[in-house]
């Protein structure tokens, strides 16, 4: 319910002097003393006065240095020029000039209306702070100052902080929360009239927390229809020593569905078990003050889209399992055909060596029938390993345990000398040789 105190600027020309409530704040002539500035109000007859001049005759009025005056106006016989329904248009720098064209005084002009009533409205984001901003009803077009006020219906008047300029909302800090009213008193005041505007507010009615933060669900694994869903407390709620418990519900939907499901939760976490399994879901949670059911809900938090945990994601993970098996099973075979072209190659070389020991065994026949193996005019020359085998490779020694000094020491039974044992090396049957 506004209240209104009014104090209507009446006269045409307002000049220096400013008209004001008696009530008026004393600091507000700051902001129009600086300039040589004279303010009228819209639509009205504007008198302008050449104060040196009173006395003369006739005086030149100019607009922005021309002489040609573009608005409907007259000039009375001691020199004040009218200007008849001024609109906007008529703004401008106004001179008044002697019969000679000397400049004799420069006055600027500013149309406008005076302060009408303001429509105010305050937030209360904590139970330590309340912001009250006001909005004009009347475009004024002119500079105002604004003094403001709150007091409660058991209380005396303090302080509404204005903010730093354009004015336009107060701050109230720590404010009487327990009283059933207040009232905001916000005085608007420029050089044509000052106007008060009182508005009765219930600040535990206008407590209304912001959004939720921090907003997040995740998917339970194995569960395609629950949702995890976790929040925090909004940042502006948190700063009293013990901050006031809030109540929290959260709203969701599959994507495309027009109803929303609803849960309400102390704490700041709360699990859907209803999820449509395989859909995203949206979901959007808010606050109340727990303990003050008259307060307001906060805003909504940002729209969050979600998916439940779904089998979808399995399948996408055994597709993966196949590529992998099956890029292994090809890696697997590379190595198997390389390692058995290897062993191939190997087996060949190792055959072609074979047929070469054999040969060459078949050229000494035997180490006891070819004594010329040792002998050193030997026009055979075996390769230089095979020198060193031969009675490894081709002989078996049959008796290990020695005989006779005569038989070990008989140079026929040991051709080569390479056997430290004295037994019988023999020759072995071709059939018989070294297999693999
Ligand atoms: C303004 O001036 C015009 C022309 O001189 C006159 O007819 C009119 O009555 C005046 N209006 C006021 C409100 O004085
Ligand atoms: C009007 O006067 C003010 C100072 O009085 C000056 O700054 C401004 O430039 C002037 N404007 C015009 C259009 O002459
Ligand atoms: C005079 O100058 C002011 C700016 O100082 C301008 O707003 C106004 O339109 C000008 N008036 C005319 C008639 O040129
Ligand atoms: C404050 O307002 C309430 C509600 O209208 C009323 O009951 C109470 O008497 C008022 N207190 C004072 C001191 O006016
Ligand atoms: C509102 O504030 C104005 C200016 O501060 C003061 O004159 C007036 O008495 C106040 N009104 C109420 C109802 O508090
Ligand atoms: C109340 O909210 C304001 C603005 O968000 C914040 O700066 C302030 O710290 C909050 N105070 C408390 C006690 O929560």
């Amino acid at each position: 319910m506004p209240g209104l105190v009014s104090c209507p600027g009446g006269l045409i020309v307002i000049g220096l002097l400013l008209l004001l409530c008696s009530s008026s704040v004393n600091t507000q002539s700051e902001i129009w003393t600086n300039e040589d500035v004279q303010y009228g109000r819209l639509g009205s007859n504007v008198t302008l006065l050449c104060r040196d001049a009173l006395d003369r005759t006739s005086v030149e009025w100019r607009l922005n240095r021309s002489s040609v005056l573009p608005w409907q106006h007259r000039v009375t016989s001691d020199g004040r020029l009218v200007l008849v329904h001024a609109e906007r248009a008529a703004e401008g720098n106004y001179s008044c000039h002697d019969e000679q064209g000397l400049l004799i005084q420069t006055t600027r002009l500013r149309l406008g209306y005076p302060p009408g009533l303001l429509s105010i409205s305050c937030l209360v984001p904590n139970h330590s702070l309340v912001l009250c901003s006001w909005v004009e009803s009347v475009k004024t077009h002119l500079p105002a100052l604004y003094h403001t006020s709150y007091r409660g219906n058991k209380s005396q008047v303090r302080m509404c902080v204005v903010s730093s300029p354009p004015q336009q909302q107060c701050t109230i800090t720590d404010p009487t929360m327990w009283q059933l009213y207040h009232y905001i008193n916000v005085t608007e005041t420029n050089p044509l009239g000052s106007q008060t505007t009182i508005i009765q507010v219930k600040f535990h009615e206008l407590l209304q927390p912001d959004p939720p933060e921090a907003v997040t669900a995740v998917g339970m694994v194995g569960y395609p229809m629950r949702l995890q869903v976790y929040w925090t407390y909004p940042a502006s709620w948190l700063h009293d020593a013990v901050p006031f418990p809030l109540r929290f519900q959260l709203r969701y939907r599959p994507v495309g569905f027009s109803t929303w499901s609803t849960v309400e939760s102390k704490a700041s976490t709360l699990l859907i078990t209803d999820a449509l399994a395989g859909h995203a879901h949206q979901l959007q949670v808010r606050a109340q003050d727990e303990i003050n059911p008259d307060s307001r809900w906060s805003e909504w938090s940002p729209l969050l889209q979600t998916w439940p945990w779904s089998d979808s994601e399995d399948d996408g993970g055994s597709l993966g399992v196949v590529i992998f098996l099956a890029l292994f099973a090809v890696i697997i075979i590379a190595l198997l055909s390389s390692l058995f072209v290897l062993m191939w190659v190997r087996q060949w070389r190792r055959d072609n060596v074979t047929r070469q020991e054999l040969t060459s065994m078949l050229k000494m026949k035997s180490c006891i029938s070819e004594p010329r193996l040792a002998h050193p005019l030997s026009p055979y020359r075996a390769p230089p390993l095979h020198q060193a085998i031969p009675p490894l490779a081709v002989c078996s020694i049959h008796n290990t345990l020695p005989t006779t000094s005569q038989e070990s020491h008989h140079p026929a039974n040991n051709p080569s000398g390479v056997s430290a044992w004295p037994g019988r090396c023999l020759p072995i049957d071709r059939h018989d040789g070294p297999t693999d």
